[in-house]
């Protein structure tokens, strides 16, 4: 199988990033990740960048000269899909409509409910019984583009935050991949 480019977006510790990589090294991943941009250079995740040798550019894309290098970096590296990973910046309109069907990201809740921030403190005040993940592509409103994969996890009684934050970003490594391989299936992508 002839794999595509993809380009991993973060901002943060990047478990999602290191889930990726692995998964598109094993045989049946149709993606190389072969760029990775992060919003800040706080982010944790830019250790898996150097750790798995994949070039990263630091970029703020509100800022046009930063925009172009991206488009450009995009370009050169004959990206086809973009993954979101914890991105925590807005892109803009003419970002999303250049790409349009080729960015996805992954939400730690089972959409539509639940879409933005705050997630498992919401889930758990609401006193849900289940929540979960979904990988959506993105559109120009906020967590709510087409979705391609959910998954489920059940919620326990004395589950915290944090507890539940651990099993639901367990569940997103493996949708990630799954919902990855699912759309490289759809013919005209
Ligand atoms: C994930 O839980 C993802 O669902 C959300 O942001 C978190 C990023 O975590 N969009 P990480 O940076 O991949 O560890």
């Amino acid at each position: 199988m002839v794999k595509k480019n993809a380009c991993v977006f973060i901002s943060g510790a990047g478990t999602n990033l290191k889930a990726l990589i692995k998964s598109s090294r094993e045989y049946n991943s149709p993606v190389n990740i072969k760029l990775i941009i992060s919003s800040t250079k706080k982010a944790k995740g830019l250790n898996f960048a150097k750790i798995y040798k994949i070039p990263y550019y630091i970029l703020n894309l509100n800022n046009q000269l930063n925009l172009a290098l991206c488009f450009k970096k995009l370009k050169e590296n004959n990206i086809s899909l973009i993954c979101l990973a914890g991105y925590m910046r807005i892109l803009k309109k003419k970002f999303i409509n250049k790409y349009n069907n080729k960015i996805i990201n992954i939400h730690p809740s089972l959409l539509p409910k639940y879409k933005g921030l705050d997630t498992f403190r919401r889930v758990l005040r609401s006193k849900e019984k289940v929540t979960g993940c979904t990988v959506h592509y993105v559109n120009n409103k906020i967590d709510s583009g087409q979705i391609i994969l959910k998954k489920k996890v059940y919620i326990n009684k004395n589950d915290t935050e944090t507890s539940l934050k651990i099993r639901v970003q367990k569940a997103e490594y493996k949708t990630y991949a799954e919902a990855i391989i699912r759309i490289f299936r759809q013919v005209n992508f």
